[in-house]
């Protein structure tokens, strides 16, 4: 027969217990208010310095402004223009990171008026990190509306392989006339024949993306064209990739 004093210590600690975990689940309830409280807030707060901010150029509502800023609030921007770029994060970290350090570099070669102004007071901009945080949610919240993962069509091109695909990219976009492959081609830019062997897959991605990251020792920069970003999708990059890996030794 159990000691009656183990039974009454025993339910004590049951109670004890039961508590715990009631206050346990208690506080994971008002967490998640509170989560809840803090994202609308947030929302707001990025609205209001949108307006203040980024409306200029984007619009109030994020359409964009011909000649000035894209339009940040569609399908096609959601959906698709990550990977349009090759940027292998979330669409959340693309907006964070163009918002925080601005695109100094493309000022040229975009049909935009002004750049991307950079925000984050770590690059010297007029913003918190919180602020951009709040920005950053509120442009988030548009994508809401859309579906996840729309796809968008490259141009057909006329090939079977990745290799012949990026062969004829590189002559369709215009490579050709400034890089040499096998003795064929420019000499504006580097002899591109063994680029893939010598310097690798993502010296190559990020030369064409951003062409001013690293530039060729003895090449000027600002000649290759910035805007392939926007004229390749992620898989037509893989392609020219493909094909310089079948001519490199
Ligand atoms: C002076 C005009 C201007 C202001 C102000 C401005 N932007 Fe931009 N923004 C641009 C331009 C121009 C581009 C395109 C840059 C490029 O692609 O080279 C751009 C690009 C972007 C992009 C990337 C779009 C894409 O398709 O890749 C995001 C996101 C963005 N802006 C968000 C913001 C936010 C948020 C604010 C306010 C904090 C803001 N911008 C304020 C001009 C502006
Ligand atoms: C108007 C001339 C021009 C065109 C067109 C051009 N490039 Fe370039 N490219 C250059 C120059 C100049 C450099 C060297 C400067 C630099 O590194 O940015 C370069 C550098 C590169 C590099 C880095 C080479 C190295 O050794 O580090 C790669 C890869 C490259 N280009 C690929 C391409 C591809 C692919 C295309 C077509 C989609 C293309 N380029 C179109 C001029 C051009």
């Amino acid at each position: 027969m159990i000691d009656s004093r183990i039974l009454v210590g025993l339910v004590a600690m049951l109670i004890a217990l039961s508590s715990v975990v009631y206050v346990g689940i208690n506080e994971a309830d008002r967490q998640a208010e509170f989560k809840r409280a803090f994202a609308g807030r947030q929302v707001e707060t990025g609205a209001s310095l949108f307006g203040e901010f980024c409306a200029p150029c984007h619009s109030i509502k994020g359409e964009g402004i011909p000649g000035r800023a894209p339009a940040l609030n569609t399908a096609e921007f959601f959906g698709n223009r990550t990977k349009e770029l090759g940027y292998q994060g979330s669409i959340e970290s693309y907006i964070k990171l163009t918002v925080a350090s601005g695109r100094p570099a493309q000022s040229t070669s975009g049909p935009w008026a002004e750049n991307m102004p950079t925000w984050s007071v770590d690059y010297g901009g007029p913003m918190r990190n919180d602020q951009i945080d709040a920005v950053t949610a509120y442009v988030m919240s548009w994508g809401n509306k859309f579906e996840e993962g729309v796809e968008f069509e490259a141009a057909p091109l006329d090939c079977d392989t990745s290799e012949e695909c990026g062969e004829l990219l590189f002559q369709s976009m215009g490579c050709v006339g400034c890089h040499m492959i096998n003795g064929e081609g420019g000499g504006v830019g580097p002899d591109l024949t063994n680029v893939y062997t010598e310097k690798g897959e993502d010296h190559i991605r990020q030369s064409i993306l951003l062409p001013n990251a690293v530039i060729a020792d003895g090449y000027q920069p600002d000649v290759m064209p910035k805007n392939f970003g926007e004229r390749l999708t992620d898989q037509n990059i893989d392609e020219i990739i493909a094909y310089f890996a079948s001519v490199s030794r």
